[in-house]
């Protein structure tokens, strides 16, 4: 039985546990690079013990961004940010992933904790926003993306899958071993999934084999580039919570269709395509688990899946139980760097300080002196201060 911290293969790349960090968009580069902010960063998760580390959401293309201070790779000359990344990740012992996406109508965007008079969208005409595009000219609304919305039309799809093989053979390039699509969140390939976005009439939109067209096609553009060697897999917006939207009995057949098109591992996530949504899973426990383990029954194929999975006994449970391949944790991972050897010293691992490099680990186990003045009681419980210090 499988737990947390055993070792994962998938394809030709070896995790040293269960435990990725999740992608996060930072909103902290300049022209889509990644630089010192990203490699110390990343590279403190990876010292800390994440077995998988993924930046963030890095667009394959400009205008595929959230922001203007989004990652990209649509341009040779963002490769070497990255490969410095992948090598400091690789160094402190993680494998790097790396999430490719485009924002779609949900770009031009400010930074989220920055809203204007008219929500979070910039209009087409600022200088730090552009024209967002998308399946239909339906902007997402809810008081937040007001601007019009570009339909697509079928050549520029093209173009778009296109960018997806070129944007995935740079991050060959810059040392990725991982790939993960994103087509969750309410992002581009979400959009033209989802019946609330996409109302086109034509091969891409309409029934639901037209509606994942997008996605597949995206799959098998990246899939002729990215080496059978290592992993493909995508996040995809598997629910809308709402009665016109995906639903997910739907997401159990595509993830299955995503499966013939090579794909090697589903992360299931929420759809994103609106804010109106019934039922809101955001506050529960361990979300995602149960659904996670019906794709991984039914459609037998690895499943990873986000979302309240930071207490390290649950998380180690859905591991135990089967019911999920690896943890994807977001919050958890920007919060404590650490949390792999946290979560080991709760779980009554034997050897916690095996999680981060060998010469700390060393040191942190074998070093004399009072265990618990390092700085991490192994049960979380409160160390006990020294009797003259309490008098004093
Ligand atoms: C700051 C921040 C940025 C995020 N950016 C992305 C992103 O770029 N791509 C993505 O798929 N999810 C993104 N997410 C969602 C996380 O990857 C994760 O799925 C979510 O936080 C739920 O996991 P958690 O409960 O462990 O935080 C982001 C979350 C946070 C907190």
């Amino acid at each position: 039985m499988p737990d947390l911290f055993t070792p994962y293969t998938l394809k030709g790349v070896t995790l040293r546990n269960r435990i990725a960090m999740s992608p996060m968009t930072m909103y902290r580069s300049v022209d889509g690079r990644m630089d010192d902010f990203h490699l110390m960063y990343l590279g403190a998760r990876a010292a800390g013990g994440f077995g998988l580390v993924f930046p963030e959401q890095v667009a394959i293309a400009p205008e595929g961004r959230t922001t203007v201070h989004c990652a990209g790779i649509y341009d040779d000359d963002q490769i070497e940010g990255h490969a410095r990344v992948t090598a400091m990740i690789r160094n402190m012992g993680g494998v790097a992933g790396i999430q490719l996406g485009h924002t779609g109508r949900n770009g031009s965007e400010l930074k989220p904790w920055v809203a204007n008079e008219l929500g979070r969208q910039l209009p087409p005409d600022h200088p730090e926003g552009w024209q967002c595009v998308g399946p239909s000219d339906v902007p997402y609304g809810f008081g937040k993306r007001p601007f019009p919305v570009h339909a697509l039309s079928t050549d520029e799809i093209a173009t778009l899958h296109r960018q997806y093989a070129d944007a995935a053979r740079r991050a060959l390039d810059a040392g990725y071993q991982w790939l993960e699509m994103h087509f969750a969140h309410g992002y581009l390939a979400a959009s033209f999934y989802s019946p609330l976005a996409n109302r086109r009439e034509d091969r891409y939109g309409g029934s639901l084999e037209n509606r994942a067209r997008f996605l597949l096609e995206a799959m098998d553009a990246v899939r002729e580039v990215w080496p059978e060697e290592y992993p493909l897999t995508a996040r995809l917006g598997s629910d809308d919570y709402h009665p016109d939207g995906v639903t997910f009995d739907e997401s159990v057949q595509v993830v299955g269709w995503l499966k013939e098109h090579g794909l090697d591992l589903a992360d299931l996530s929420f759809g994103g395509n609106t804010d109106d949504m019934t039922d809101p899973f955001f506050p529960n426990v361990s979300a995602w688990v149960e659904r996670g383990a019906r794709v991984r029954r039914e459609v037998d194929i690895p499943v990873t899946v986000s979302w309240n999975l930071g207490i390290p006994e649950n998380a180690d449970r859905a591991i135990r139980d089967e019911k999920i391949d690896l943890v994807m944790l977001g919050r958890p991972a920007l919060a404590n760097a650490h949390w792999p050897v946290w979560a080991a010293r709760e779980l009554g691992h034997q050897d916690p300080f095996s999680l981060v490099p060998e010469d700390w680990g060393w040191w942190l186990s074998n070093f004399r002196g009072h265990d618990p003045s390092i700085g991490w009681p192994a049960s979380g419980a409160p160390v006990a201060a020294d009797q003259h210090l309490r008098s004093a």
